[in-house]
């Protein structure tokens, strides 16, 4: 498989240098033109472009060995364990569509982790889509009111297609019956296609459920790993102690 470097976009690298970037391979020996053996990877890549698959600079250089990732192990060993056997295996997870379901409480390295599994999706060559839900229910609506219906369906079909959908924050902002069909519709896209979703929520079971639905949550529940994160939040300053206690 290619690798994230090879896909910018529209534009594909052949990532064995046996093509122009256009899958189509010229056979010097006859002079005929067949296709590259990036055809498959290129195809794959063409069809999910335009979705957002960067890692956000905050966890771009993430990984187990780098701060904040031992001090994450240390509070929460068996999740952390958890995220490291899901990236192990990671080619069978996304091949089977399995995922992981992060939830807890605030400042407890939910993303931080799920950012972990998005890269190492990335580097291993597959396509990954990464957004928080706000931004992704933004992204629907913004191409639904688009004119022309195409880049909407075109949307919704690459959201089912990609081979990990990431999805930030789920159920932080109370939105409407149209935009959350819209979600259910992808997730039980991917579903019934097997394909891996990875998530990270503050809400417990049941109200993610009142906030996105009981079926859209009910199918998420059968297809993640559900890893709970409690702790007290990492962000927060402490202004108890003296200043020497300050780690
Ligand atoms: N256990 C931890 N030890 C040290 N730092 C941590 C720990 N957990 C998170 N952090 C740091 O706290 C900040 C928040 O982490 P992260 O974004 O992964 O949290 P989160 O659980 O997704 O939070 P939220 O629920 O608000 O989205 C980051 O700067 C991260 O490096
Ligand atoms: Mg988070
Ligand atoms: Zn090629």
């Amino acid at each position: 498989m290619a690798s994230a470097a090879t896909r910018t976009g529209e534009h594909w690298t052949c990532p064995y240098e046996l093509c122009d970037g256009s899958g189509i391979a010229i056979d010097e020996e006859r002079g005929v033109a067949k296709d590259c053996r990036c055809r498959p990877a290129r195809q794959r890549a063409m069809r999910v472009s335009g979705l957002r698959s960067s890692i956000p600079r905050k966890y771009r250089d993430v990984s187990f060995d780098r701060a904040p990732m031992p001090s994450i192990a240390a509070a929460a060993p068996a999740q952390v364990r958890a995220v490291r056997a899901y990236i192990r295996d990671l080619a069978e997870n996304v091949r089977t569509g399995r995922g992981l379901w992060l939830y807890g409480t605030v400042g407890t390295g939910k993303t931080t982790l799920a950012m972990l599994v998005s890269k190492a999706a990335l580097d291993a060559g597959h396509s990954v889509a990464i957004y928080s839900l706000p931004r992704l229910l933004a992204e629907i609506r913004t191409t639904y009111d688009d004119a022309s219906g195409d880049t909407y369906t075109a949307l919704l079909d690459r959201l089912a297609e990609v081979d990990l959908l990431h999805i930030d924050d789920v159920g932080t902002e109370k939105t409407s019956e149209w935009v959350l069909e819209q979600l259910y519709s992808i997730i039980n896209a991917r579903y019934e296609e097997e394909r891996a979703v990875i998530i990270t929520t503050n809400l417990e079971r049941d109200d993610l459920a009142t906030q996105i639905h009981e079926r859209t949550v009910s199918r998420l529940e059968e297809m993640c790993e559900v890893l709970p994160l409690y702790g007290s939040d990492a962000r927060r300053q402490r202004y108890d102690g003296p200043q020497r206690d300050i780690a």
